[in-house]
């Protein structure tokens, strides 16, 4: 099958996935315009795609349309009455002045023009953003570029399309170069942009707060633009780069054609949906608005992260499952060692700040004895870190607490058999601390005006050489020195003050630098392990996943909260790298009491992680604890590495119902946990969807005790039978995890 295929007598390039296609024309002028992207109706690779009729096909009716197109990468220039990609500002005329021309300081004017194009397999690395380390999958994928010059000045775009046809994926990014003998100025520049049609208007996306990421939020969109937009250098919790979007009435959960896009970039971002005024869709993604520029000097490029762009025809699960593979395979590094993310255990809610060797390591022995395979220490173990008002910036051991350093806690949580993680938050300085005593000037800052702390935290200069390579050898110094395996590397505050070596590029500059920092730490030691967190859920994006093995979803470990925190996290991320916990009886954000049960069936959804004060526990506690934990062990590869299918979700009804079925169907887990639905109420029995119809499988309960034996028909015919969905009876608050077995 020819991936991408170049019409010569039509211009027309045809990109064609597994069962979608995205096409794009160079019209007379040289202009590149897009011409569709959807869903094929037919998955016969033979079919051709010429597009018989094409030069009848108008993207206007009217005669005003008629003065603009849909540009591929609309530039400011042209006609100006839609939004744009991208906004150049030229400060010399492109040609002497001929007679009746005037300057007029400035030429914000770029008409983007076809000059040639290639299309490679050897797409990888030289072409693709960085993405640090390696993927489970390299095999080298087809990529067109296409390369735009303005008419005028020496300044180029080349638009770049790599193609994940299994997926139906496409990743689009851009490079700059500015070959004009003047800096030239960019006030807004986007990764890219996606044309859909006009009836595409139902968008989901997911909207947040600290402690509340990740809430699914579906609305109709409008003549005009709606945003969703980071000010930050961290990904947010308010909003979160991605989306999904269906005509209204015709996709649900299971069918029908549903579009998808995320960004891949962990700082001041910006997605805006316009609806324009001949009501077609155009999103655009990219950097923030806010406060951004990239002056590019001659002879300069500029390359942006990338847009990730889907489509898929069984509707949104669909497009989750293919987000989900895509970030599987080709994004979360993986660098061969471990098959599955270990069963965590971390300290917050256990210990707090008041950690020492003693009650770490008796937790360590604990956790050990449980069955955890990655013991992880939090906050308040450096400086003079007792509370949040020291110690950040001096990664060294608090001496009261850990006399002979760390080195005997990691000793001891290696010789118990587990990895040995450390909580750092490198980004950040507390004014209390020898090193900003030492280097004041090392923060974000503006001379005379006030340094606005949060969390009583300045944020590092991360546009400042010195201080990015200082924070690189601290933590290469503490992997070395401590054995650390894994570091949760956590961020908690918003931007003021944005001064800064890298001026107003710092918004960018910030993120590229936190990246380099974790691919060197990660080239450096390849065994090394790194967990995002900011404030929980607030740095998740496909930018960090290329350098992070998993993230912790949200700070909020309350099980029920977290049902719905976790339903819209798996609507784009995957569950292989969403760490969640079981953490106290009386959950300590919401003071709500949960069954075992609930806190264990909601967090082995994800990467199993303990949060619990082990020491507090009675021997029989422990025994449930050690029983459940073997019994995530055994549908661990089924949860990380299976297919999705959210049989239903909190919103609806109160009831999340998820199965993750194996790729080769040879095994399945059904998650269920019934948060709000009225007693007395039917329940539906779930049916199931993905598995081998002819198959037998067997059914196990949490006890790892055959409860049934059905075949796949009737698992997706009639549903699991009812008494079996719960194994919590007794709780107003219902949940079970069943594991499925193929039998023959
Ligand atoms: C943030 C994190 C928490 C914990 C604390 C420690 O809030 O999200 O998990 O690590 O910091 O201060």
């Amino acid at each position: 099958m020819e991936t991408i295929s170049f019409d010569a007598e039509k211009r027309l390039f045809v990109l064609r996935l597994k069962s979608s296609f995205y096409a794009i024309r160079i019209l007379e002028t040289g202009e590149l315009v897009h011409v569709g992207w959807g869903p094929l109706p037919e998955l016969d690779e033979n079919v051709p795609l010429h597009f018989q009729g094409l030069e009848n096909f108008k993207d206007h009716l009217f005669p005003w349309d008629e003065q603009t197109h849909r540009y591929e990468f609309p530039a400011a220039g042209d006609v100006l009455y839609h939004d744009t990609a991208i906004r150049a500002i030229f400060f010399e005329p492109a040609k002497p002045l001929e007679k009746g021309e005037a300057f007029h300081g400035t030429v914000r004017d770029l008409r983007l023009r076809y000059s040639e194009h290639e299309i490679t397999i050897k797409g990888e690395p030289e072409f693709a953003p960085r993405h640090g380390l390696p993927t489970r999958i390299e095999t080298k994928r087809p990529v067109l570029a296409i390369h735009l010059k303005d008419a005028a000045y020496a300044f180029e775009v080349t638009l770049f399309y790599r193609l994940t046809p299994e997926h139906d994926i496409l990743e689009r990014w851009g490079e700059v170069r500015n070959e004009t003998r003047q800096p030239v100025k960019l006030d807004r520049l986007d990764f890219g942009c996606a044309h859909l049609p006009a009836h595409a208007t139902k968008l989901t996306y997911a909207a947040g707060h600290w402690a509340r990421e990740f809430i699914p939020q579906t609305q109709e969109l409008k003549q005009g633009t709606f945003v969703l937009e980071q000010r930050g250098i961290n990904t947010g919790h308010a909003h979160n780069p991605f989306f999904l979007i269906h005509a209204p009435g015709q996709a649900t959960e299971e069918a029908g054609t549903v579009w998808f896009g995320a960004l891949a970039f962990s700082g001041n971002w910006n997605l805006r949906f316009e609806c324009q005024q001949n009501h077609q869709i155009c999103i655009f993604g990219g950097y923030g608005l806010a406060d951004f520029e990239i002056i590019l000097q001659p002879g300069e490029a500029h390359r942006t992260p990338a847009m990730i762009l889907g489509c898929s025809r069984e509707g949104i699960g669909g497009a989750s499952r293919r987000s989900h593979r895509f970030a599987r395979e080709r994004v979360l590094p993986d660098c061969g060692k471990d098959q599955f993310r270990p069963v965590l255990y971390n300290s917050w809610e256990a210990t707090y700040f008041d950690v020492s060797e003693k009650n770490q390591i008796e937790l360590a022995r604990l956790a050990a004895s449980l069955g955890v395979e990655l013991f992880c220490m939090d906050d308040g173990w450096f400086g003079a870190r007792k509370d949040g008002k020291a110690g950040l910036g001096d990664w060294s051991p608090r001496l009261e607490a850990f006399p002979h350093g760390i080195k005997p806690l990691s000793d001891e949580v290696h010789r118990l058999g587990m990895q040995f993680g450390l909580w750092v938050e490198p980004e950040m300085i507390n004014p209390d601390s020898d090193l900003y005593r030492a280097h004041p000037d090392w923060v974000l800052h503006y001379p005379a005006r006030p340094r606005t702390e949060a969390r009583n935290q300045l944020i590092l200069d991360f546009g400042h050489p010195e201080v990015v390579e200082h924070i690189f050898q601290i933590l290469d110094q503490l992997v070395r020195e401590n054995g650390v395996d894994f570091f949760k590397w956590d961020m908690n505050r918003y931007v003021t003050e944005p001064g800064s070596a890298a001026g107003r590029g710092i918004w960018r500059k910030h993120v590229e630098s936190l990246y380099s920092i974790m691919d060197r730490l990660r080239q450096k030691h390849p065994t090394l392990r790194i967990q995002s967190c900011s404030g929980g859920g607030g740095r998740i994006d496909f930018g960090i996943l290329a350098r992070c093995d998993q993230a912790w979803a949200s700070d909020n470990t309350d099980a029920v909260d977290r049902t719905r925190i976790q339903d819209g996290f798996s609507l784009i991320y995957p569950t292989r790298a969403m760490e969640c916990w079981v953490t106290h009886e009386k959950n300590h954000q919401t003071g709500r009491i949960s069954s075992l049960n609930l806190r264990f069936d909601v967090a082995m959804r994800g990467v199993l992680g303990i949060g619990t004060p082990l020491d507090q526990l009675s021997q029989e506690e422990l025994a449930q604890y050690r029983r459940k934990i073997a019994f995530y062990k055994r549908i661990r590869p089924t949860v990380q590495e299976g297919d999705l299918y959210r049989l239903s979700v909190a919103a609806d009804e109160g009831i999340s119902a998820w199965l993750s079925v194996a790729p080769d169907q040879s095994a399945a887990v059904f998650s269920i946990s019934v948060i709000e639905h009225l007693y007395g109420t039917f329940y539906f029995p779930s049916v199931l969807r993905g598995l081998d119809s002819r198959a037998v499988y067997r059914l196990l309960d949490e006890h790892e005790k055959e409860i049934g034996r059905y075949d796949g028909l009737q698992l997706m015919t009639l549903g699991l039978p009812g008494e079996f969905a719960f194994s919590d009876l007794t709780c107003f608050i219902r949940s079970g995890t069943l594991l499925l077995e193929r039998v023959n």
